[in-house]
């Protein structure tokens, strides 16, 4: 499926974006710091696509358009599909001008999950790599990349100056609401995330389909997976209560998984999909609201 009007979604692939996220973070526990190496590598390779992106993240992620994007998703009531439907539906999304050499969407699914199980995690930890992104299936609902994926941040109060390309949030019509500008905002310090609204995008999206099925430890690892201010640069501990602290250990845990184990070969899914069906079967029902 070749995503429609380019201007108001620059990326050529969805996936541009997280490639440009590894890029950024080069190593796990990476730092972006302006004075660095790795952040002149990394404003200098940005692809024009990707920049584009960010600015109509940045500009449209309003508090009224997530609370409004909230009303008509959650919970989730218009379909009912099972796991496996909903991957085979988000397969169709080959939005690379050369679909022959893009890996379909199941492709890093599995490879982020068979690096978890290599590693010896237990079966919970294992499914939330397989599913962790089908949150994107919004990119068939019509929804555009920038309400789909990007990192994620909470709206209705100041920007971290570490969130990338953060200039573009001058474009934003929240930036001249004075409430939402002091540093917690509409928010309590301390209040914790379940209180906070996030930018609107795939992690939320699927937490909101699957958290009734997994683990809380899951259910964070999907939802803030791509809150990289939070989780990789720490820079919104105020809103954040113990629990959250304690829970983001295991997001960071998730995110190095998440980043670093792309590759270009192909799984072999024959061998690959009785151990995953099985793995599905023991967390979740036959079908399943989105
Ligand atoms: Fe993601
Ligand atoms: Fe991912």
């Amino acid at each position: 499926m070749i995503q429609k009007n380019p201007t108001e979604n620059p990326l050529e692939r969805l996936d541009d974006w997280d490639d440009d996220v590894a890029q950024r973070y080069p190593s796990p526990g990476a730092k972006l710091d302006s004075d660095s190496q790795d952040f002149r590598d990394y404003s200098e390779t940005t692809r024009d696509g990707v920049r584009d992106f960010y600015r109509l993240n940045h500009e449209r992620q309003t508090v009224d358009f997530v609370k409004a994007t909230r009303e008509k998703y959650l919970p989730p009531r218009a379909r009912s599909m099972g796991i496996w439907d909903a991957m085979d539906f988000l397969n169709e999304l080959v939005d690379d001008s050369d679909p022959d050499i893009e890996l379909p969407q199941i492709a890093h699914a599995i490879q982020t999950a068979e690096a978890i199980r290599a590693d010896g995690h237990p079966d919970w930890f294992v499914l939330t790599g397989l599913i962790h992104d089908m949150g994107k299936v919004l990119c068939l609902f019509d929804e555009p990349q920038w309400a789909v994926t990007g990192d994620t941040f909470p709206v209705g109060c100041r920007y971290s100056e570490k969130i990338v390309y953060h200039e573009f949030f001058e474009l934003n019509p929240d930036w001249k609401v004075e409430e939402f500008q002091t540093q917690a905002g509409i928010y309590d310090v301390g209040c914790g995330l379940d209180n906070v609204l996030m930018s609107w995008g795939h992690d939320e999206y699927l937490y909101q389909v699957v958290k009734d099925y997994i683990p809380v430890e899951a259910q964070y690892m999907i939802r803030f997976h791509s809150f990289y201010a939070g989780h990789r640069e720490g820079d919104y501990d105020f809103l954040m209560n113990e629990r959250d602290q304690e829970m983001f250990r295991w997001v960071r845990k998730f995110n190095r998984y998440d980043l670093y184990t792309k590759c270009d070969t192909e799984p072999d899914y024959d061998a690959l999909m009785p151990f995953y069906r099985q793995l599905v079967d023991e967390f979740f029902p036959a079908k399943i609201w989105w």
